[in-house]
């Protein structure tokens, strides 16, 4: 595991007083000259009392003071409380920059891109006085009708665990992150109840792998324990999640939060089982856990553990030494230039036919822009993850920008009349905005948000499709969601599909850049698109008790041999790859090893473009059914016309194994396993074969 990163932290140190030479006066870091962040923590504890302890494990205030969430300071040991922020689109306290939605990102398949997003986010969020960043949000999509879908970053463990790590890396060059919500929350309107029964076998190759990835690989300081229960217990005081696996097993250095209001249920339970941190009051862990201790319920010991993991994090981070930014980096032209970025990179074409797009500025007239959505940037979900920039651009506002006003003309209404219909069929092509907003998806807020009750648009959406293709054969439809929508009624109908998610606050002249060929299409789906919903698992968002099977997304559609509408991994460009040459370094790769691959990668076609590289492998089976294929290493390639590039990948081998339920240990099938390279998990040209002895 890799340690947290200590930098601010010594570069305090060495300017401080040591612990017993130290007026009292100096913040935590510096009365620890010259010692490590353990030793530190070790010697506060030392010099704290009970009540001192306990008030490091909670939060003070149920609304946010000044846009954070607040523990308390120590002023007597100079220790800072933490003073948290959502969250995973961007700051949510204040104006802020608004990136593009996680799955809009999650499209990118570009962790490096993630990188700087998490990485500008951590400095407003610092510019804005917080320490510790409430994202990401890194559940698994079980099923796109998840209300907070948009939140994470997709279907697969693999991917998903590569944008969350990057996020992580960048946003921790700032402030802590937080992996949430642990685990399996992937239903919202149940989400503070409902019980998720879960294999063994299915929790830890399924619903956790990217978690081990933050914790072990980017080094995650916090983690948001989750509302629901998982085998009867709930996540804040389930031992096995929290003491067994978290802690145990990956090593976790840092402490473990609760989610919001309602997901303690218990002061000792909680406290035994390995949480940490309740938020955002002390409910259970103020009074009643000082009570509980003093009565033997709760060890002091259980107290001291939590404690040290509390000071350890805020010494390894520096907290409470000099901010790493000011609050100028808080909606800078630089993170505004990267949310345009983000979300040109991150729409993902899925139909153009008969050259439909792009539309070419030089030739062509006007432009009719139509739908409700056209006219208003919809930055998505209006919960813990909503962040207010100061500006925002539309659809409508980025296509007049880039093409001039006269040139288009705006319907922005879903029920056209007779003469707006005219106008549109006059036009040389017509763009219609269509899909969902807060209101239909996003955190339950009672009023609004919630799962999706279907995966359809809403039929006054389906009937706006209908009416423009009827008089305009140059259709282009763009839709905002935060996941998979289905089609079947009406795709055929259209040449063009562009899917944009919820693209942030520059999602307007993102969009007008890929429409108007300034930029090639390049996103590539995080998440399968389904025929029809009964393709996919269940999706049970009433009971409150589920059970989640191992087959989810692709997987669940190749063991059923179902064709989805648009697969996991897909997208179109404006320009053509061929991938070719697949070779592997050695043929026989030991358990332990890292199978390199590489890949020859040409852009065939006129415009540049980014490729993105999918490489999938099918392991043997023998002791256990496994699914057909996983992904298992992607990379993302930008080509000029022409250019050719041999792409690397890596896959370690241990990563292909398999929960073995007899020894209750990850096991690596020794065989034959098939290497499956493409542009998606149903487009996979390349094969090769290597042995595991
Ligand atoms: C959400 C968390 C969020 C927290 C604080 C909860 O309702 O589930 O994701 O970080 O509120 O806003």
């Amino acid at each position: 595991m890799s340690e947290l990163a200590p930098a601010p932290f010594l570069a305090l140190a060495a300017l401080g007083c040591a612990l017993g030479a130290c007026t009292g006066d100096e913040p935590a870091p510096a009365r620890c000259a010259g010692l490590a962040p353990d030793a530190c923590a070790a010697a506060l504890v030392a010099e704290m009392s009970l009540a001192d302890k306990v008030a490091q494990m909670h939060g003070t205030s149920i609304v946010p003071v000044g846009g954070l969430y607040l523990t308390a300071d120590d002023a007597r040991l100079g220790i800072p409380g933490f003073r948290m922020t959502d969250g995973p689109r961007g700051v949510r306290a204040g104006f802020a920059t608004c990136f593009p939605v996680a799955m809009a990102r999650g499209a990118t398949w570009d962790p490096a891109l993630e990188e700087r997003v998490g990485e500008a986010i951590g400095a407003e969020a610092a510019g804005k006085g917080a320490n510790v960043l409430l994202a990401p949000t890194m559940n698994l999509l079980r099923h796109p009708a998840w209300g907070r879908a948009q939140e994470t970053y997709g279907e697969d463990p693999v991917h998903l665990g590569a944008m969350a790590a990057a996020f992580v890396t960048g946003a921790q060059r700032h402030v802590v992150a937080n992996a949430k919500h642990f685990a399996l929350n992937s239903i919202e309107d149940t989400r503070l109840d409902v019980d998720v029964t879960v294999d063994e076998r299915t929790l830890r190759e399924i619903y956790l792998p990217h978690f081990a990835r933050v914790v072990r690989s980017a080094g995650v300081g916090s983690v948001m324990s989750a509302y629901n229960s998982v085998q009867g217990a709930y996540c804040s005081e389930n031992e096995h999640l929290l003491r067994d696996i978290l802690k145990g097993e990956w090593g976790f250095r840092g402490f473990v939060m609760s989610d919001w209001v309602f997901a303690v249920h218990g002061t000792a339970s909680s406290a035994l089982a390995g949480l940490d941190v309740e938020m955002p009051l002390g409910a259970y862990y103020g009074a009643p856990l000082v009570a509980a201790v003093d009565a033997g319920e709760v060890p002091l010991g259980v107290v001291d553990e939590a404690v040290t993991r509390i000071l350890h994090t805020k010494l390894a981070f520096g907290l409470g030494g000099a901010p790493t930014v000011g609050p100028e980096v808080v909606e800078s032209a630089e993170h505004a230039a990267l949310a345009r970025e983000v979300a040109r990179a991150g729409m993902v074409l899925l139909k153009n036919e008969a050259g439909a797009l792009p539309l070419d500025p030089a030739s062509l007239g006007r432009v009719a822009l139509v739908g409700a959505l056209a006219a208003v940037a919809n930055l998505g979900d209006e919960g813990s993850s909503a962040v207010h920039p100061s500006h925002a651009v539309s659809p409508l506002a980025g296509l007049s920008a880039a093409l001039g006003a006269s040139r288009v003309t705006a319907v922005p209404n879903d029920a056209p009349s007779a003469a707006e219909l005219a106008d549109v069929a006059a036009a040389d092509a017509a763009v219609v905005v269509v899909g969902l907003t807060s209101a239909d998806e996003g955190e339950n807020l009672g009023t609004k948000g919630g799962d999706r009750a279907s995966l359809a648009l809403p039929p006054a959406h389906e009937a706006l499709i209908a009416a423009v293709a009827a008089v305009s054969p140059r259709t282009i439809v763009v839709i905002e969601a935060g996941a998979s929508v289905t089609m079947q009624s009406w795709l055929a109908s259209v040449p063009a599909v562009l899917m944009a998610w919820y693209p942030g606050q520059e999602g307007g002249h993102a969009l007008a850049d890929l429409l108007l060929g300034a930029s090639s299409p390049s996103g590539r789906l995080p998440v399968s698109f389904p025929v029809a919903e009964q393709d996919l698992p269940l999706f049970d968002h009433v009971s409150h008790a589920v059970t989640y099977g191992y087959d989810h997304g692709y997987r669940h559609l190749d063991r059923n041999g179902t064709a989805p509408l648009f697969p996991f991994g897909f997208g179109l460009s404006y320009t053509s790859f061929d991938f070719a040459e697949l070779s592997l370094a050695s043929s026989s790769v030991p358990a332990d090893g890292t199978l390199e691959a590489t890949v020859r990668v040409t852009n065939t076609g006129a415009r540049a473009g980014d490729a993105v590289v999918e490489l999938y492998v099918a392991q043997p089976g023998v002791a256990v059914v496994q699914p057909s294929r996983v992904l298992a290493a992607f990379a993302r390639a930008p080509l000029a016309p022409g250019e050719s590039a041999l792409v690397p990948l890596a896959v370690r081998v241990a990563d292909l194994a398999y929960w073995d339920e007899a020894t209750g240990a990850f096991r690596v099938e020794p065989g034959s396993y098939g290497v499956e390279v493409g542009s998606s998990a149903r487009e996979l040209p390349l094969t090769a074969t290597f042995t595991v002895p």
